[in-house]
């Protein structure tokens, strides 16, 4: 197996330490990297590619120069609707940052500053930016042709792959993104089952297709009480009868649940869940809610799909249903599959999923099976598969020292932490058990938080969900526990 990334000296800095070195001696580390964060982090030097870096470090709010990215979003604006190609990714700044290239655990922008990533892709790049591995099998197969529109070796090895770590994975289907993936897999239920309900759970993201933007966040009075939520519709635009056709519930709130398959249980072909409620904010579930889960949907006969697009890969090789012991019917994978190529997947027993092969329902998609994608994942899950008894223990430490010190260091933050997935915020509970516990948080003081974490050298997402990967080592996550720390105070 290759090595994920070759190990360069980078700038002004010690090389990074690999995935295989983990200390826990929290107090010290973060004295180190206090002294790192003055004398290093952020400033400019000659990034790993050899390109000379433009502008000034991210050392602080006032020498934190943006005006690349100003510029850039400037010209944006005039092409793309909002700047932005993703509506998540606006926000937070007064205008976005635009990046430039990305090695390991750093991201450069373009006015030459230098972060440490914790965004990550919002999940993909399980081994950080530009691992060797992938652009090696990408590169391979883009002098071989980078789409076939037909059958070729890849798509069958990637399935293989997929099914050989996925417990329950009899069949595998391949798609584009995590919101076609969730999208066919609700599409599946109805077709088997052909009952016409779903029932999702409020705050739990399952992309923005049709069928899944309903109650993705708590909306207040509009969302009804917790005992008989309301369905929101997450967006304008969705067509009559969306919302009729989902049900909601509180997330970890059993009698809710049962009480809305009392009611609606012979209609509802599918309950869908994050297992471990991750987009919405870190929530696991409570002890014995997903067996619940699991045996309510069994007596009345629904299916129960796994969201493991986040968790897929990360959570453990297995996903949730591998780390909580709780076997789904489908579960559907994304973003970590194929280490930051496009790729989704749903698995499930040829039972459920023949139906697709014989068209019952549609699936359809001119990239799915890409053949780059598919060089892809077979790298990732080959490599996870070959190191899980080092990668998963590395992901989970990391970011139990990550919550530790963030706790320690910034204790107006509030810290969800849960395996390798962890959320901040401010205002929130740190125990929130579904998202309307979440009401009384403060988007907007968490968004200045990220600005200060910024102009320290850590990159964050303004909706608090924080990830680590291979390529990140202690004194990453020390150097995000001291700015968090400073950002935090300078909020006053
Ligand atoms: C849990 C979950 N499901 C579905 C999706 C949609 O995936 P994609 O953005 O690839 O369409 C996401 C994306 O963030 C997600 O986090």
């Amino acid at each position: 197996m290759p090595t994920v990334h070759t190990r360069r000296r980078l700038p002004g800095r010690s090389v990074a330490r690999g995935w295989d070195s983990v200390a826990f001696d929290i107090f010290s580390s973060v004295k180190v990297a206090r002294t790192m964060h003055r004398s290093n982090i952020g400033i400019s030097g000659t990034p790993p590619h050899g390109t000379p870096p433009r502008g000034q470090p991210a050392q602080s709010a006032a020498a934190h120069d943006l005006s690349g990215s100003s510029e850039l979003y400037e010209r944006a604006r005039r092409v793309i609707p909002g700047g932005v190609t993703s509506i998540s990714r606006a926000g937070g700044l007064p205008h976005p940052v635009y990046f430039e290239r990305g090695e390991g655990p750093y991201l450069w922008d373009v006015d030459g500053n230098r972060y440490v990533d914790f965004v990550l892709g919002y999940g993909p790049l399980i081994f950080g930016h530009a691992p060797e591995l992938i652009a090696q099998a990408v590169t391979r197969q883009v002098a071989r042709g980078t789409m076939f529109g037909a059958q070729h070796r890849l798509e069958v090895e990637a399935a293989e792959r997929i099914a050989s770590v996925v417990p329950g994975a009899e069949q595998v289907i391949l798609s584009g993104s995590g919101t076609e993936a969730a999208m066919i897999a609700l599409r599946v239920a109805r077709a088997v089952t052909g009952r016409p309900l779903i029932l999702k759970f409020e705050g739990h993201y399952h992309g923005w297709s049709d069928s899944a933007f309903v109650s993705v966040a708590y909306r207040g009075a509009s969302a009804g009480t917790a005992e008989r939520p309301t369905s929101v519709s997450g967006t304008a635009g969705l067509p009559e009868g969306a919302t009729a056709g989902v049900l909601v519930a509180p997330w970890n709130d059993v009698a809710t649940l049962r009480a809305l398959f009392a009611e609606h249980g012979k209609r509802i072909a599918a309950v869908i869940a994050e297992p471990l409620m991750v987009n919405g904010g870190v929530i696991p579930p409570v002890p014995g809610f997903l067996e619940e889960l699991r045996r309510i949907a069994s007596e009345h006969g629904s299916l129960l799909i796994f969201d493991e697009i986040i968790t897929g890969f990360r959570l453990a090789l297995g996903g949730a249903q591998e780390h909580y012991g709780v076997r789904a019917d489908l579960a559907v994978f994304a973003k970590a599959i194929a280490g930051g190529v496009a790729m989704s997947a749903v698995t499930g027993p040829r039972a459920i999923l023949e139906a697709v092969g014989e068209g019952r329902p549609a699936h359809h998609g001119t990239f799915n099976g890409n053949p780059l994608a598919c060089a892809a994942a077979i790298a990732t899950i080959g490599y996870l598969a070959e190191h899980r008894a080092t990668v998963y223990p590395h992901l989970h430490g990391l970011m139990a020292r990550l919550a530790d010190g963030l706790r320690r260091a910034a204790p107006g933050l509030t810290v969800r932490h849960s395996g390798p997935v962890l959320h901040t915020s401010i205002g929130e509970p740190a125990d929130a058990r579904n998202a309307r516990d979440r009401a009384s948080g403060d988007p907007a003081a968490h968004a200045r938080f990220v600005q200060g974490l910024l102009a320290g050298g850590v990159h964050t997402a303004p909706r608090g969900l924080w990830y680590v990967s291979t390529a990140h080592a202690e004194e990453h996550v020390d150097l995000a526990i001291v700015a968090a720390g400073e950002a935090m105070a300078a909020l006053g």
